[in-house]
């Protein structure tokens, strides 16, 4: 049995989700890759938990859901005043996963890997902004930088374009990339209004904590960017142009559904180029996704068109992508 031990940093819905399925499916990870994960810390913007021979995730998620935050757990645990730099430099671990949404986290991620630990993450600014620096360090030290999560949470399109389509040259990458904005596109069709189907998707926590990101198109325009650093070469966030769905009328859905159209914000990613804008399609156009399903069309020169579609949003689903990482690290690291 291999045992790995995590960092978790961030203790919010994803955090929280993480820790789920870390303790719902610890039997099968050990039975399907003879994998042993255990949390040695938690980080939440309170304050840190740490025990170096496994946190109680069943006890640590109760107290989440009791008290809101760590710095309110007993006296079984020590708790401490680590953010999340200092977590990287002290905590004893294999991995780091960041769930949080720190703009400046990737300081703290080149931290770590420069410290020889992998780093697994949600967190979409570091992937956007500091994507070359984070490679490379990644590439130098041996370590495994994965960010399964951070466009189209589980369903795996960043796996897709990194490890397999060695052959192929990508030439656009059309996209329905933000779940927020399709799910409530999606109810205002089925005749609600903007603002109740905005406060549903925050209870569902598929809303960004400010929304105005996902309205505004800059969450679809930072999955965009991520996606082209990859099928292409790294992009520079301020030179995509973006539009939100902010202009859409109820008036102008309920016309699109006369005509047998739907508006979904659409992210266009060609070498060179990132555009997000909404666009009228047919219903039955394989861009026309419902609910909060994402859908992403890739065209290449030898597959021709490739069409991966799935949940783009939601705790678990979201959990998914970053478990998925947690494991792939854990049996890519050497020394583990
Ligand atoms: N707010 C994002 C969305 C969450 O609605 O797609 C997943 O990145």
């Amino acid at each position: 049995m291999k045992e790995v031990s995590l960092s978790l940093i961030g203790f919010g819905n994803v955090g929280k989700g993480v820790a789920e399925v870390i303790l719902n499916k610890n039997q099968y990870f050990k039975e399907k890759y003879g994998l042993d994960i255990k949390v040695v810390s938690i980080t939440d913007s309170t304050a840190t938990i740490w025990d170096p021979e496994g946190i109680d995730l069943k006890e640590a998620l109760e107290i989440k859901r009791s008290f809101g935050s760590l710095k309110f757990w007993g006296s079984e645990y020590d708790i401490y005043d680590l953010k999340p730099p200092d977590v990287v430099e002290e905590v004893e671990s294999d991995v780091i996963v960041d769930v949080t949404n720190d703009k400046n986290a990737a300081d703290w991620h080149l931290k770590a890997l420069n410290n020889g630990k992998a780093v697994v993450t949600s967190n979409k600014p570091p992937v956007v902004f500091r994507y070359r620096e984070l490679l490379e360090t990644a590439y130098k030290k041996n370590v495994p930088y994965l960010f399964e999560a951070t466009v189209m949470a589980g369903t795996p399109i960043i796996s897709l374009l990194r490890n397999a389509l060695f052959a192929d040259s990508v030439e656009r990458i059309w996209g329905v990339l933000n779940g927020t904005t399709t799910f409530i596109l999606n109810c205002m069709e089925e005749g609600m209004s903007f603002e109740e189907a905005l406060k549903k998707a925050q209870e569902l926590g598929i809303a960004e904590r400010d929304p105005s990101n996902d309205i505004g198109g800059i969450d679809a325009g930072y999955k965009g960017v991520i996606l082209h650093n990859i099928a292409f070469h790294p992009f520079d966030f301020k030179k995509a142009s973006i539009e939100g769905i902010e202009r859409i009328s109820e008036k102008e859905i309920q016309e699109n559904i006369k005509k047998g159209t739907v508006t979904r914000l659409v992210t266009l990613v060609e070498n060179g180029k990132v555009e997000v804008r909404p666009i009228k399609l047919p219903t039955n156009h394989p861009l026309a996704v419902k609910g909060t399903s994402n859908v992403a069309l890739i065209e290449s020169d030898l597959l021709g068109e490739l069409v991966i579609k799935g949940a783009g949003a939601g705790v678990k689903e979201t959990a998914s992508g970053v478990v998925s990482d947690i494991i792939r690290a854990s049996l890519e690291t050497k020394h583990l």
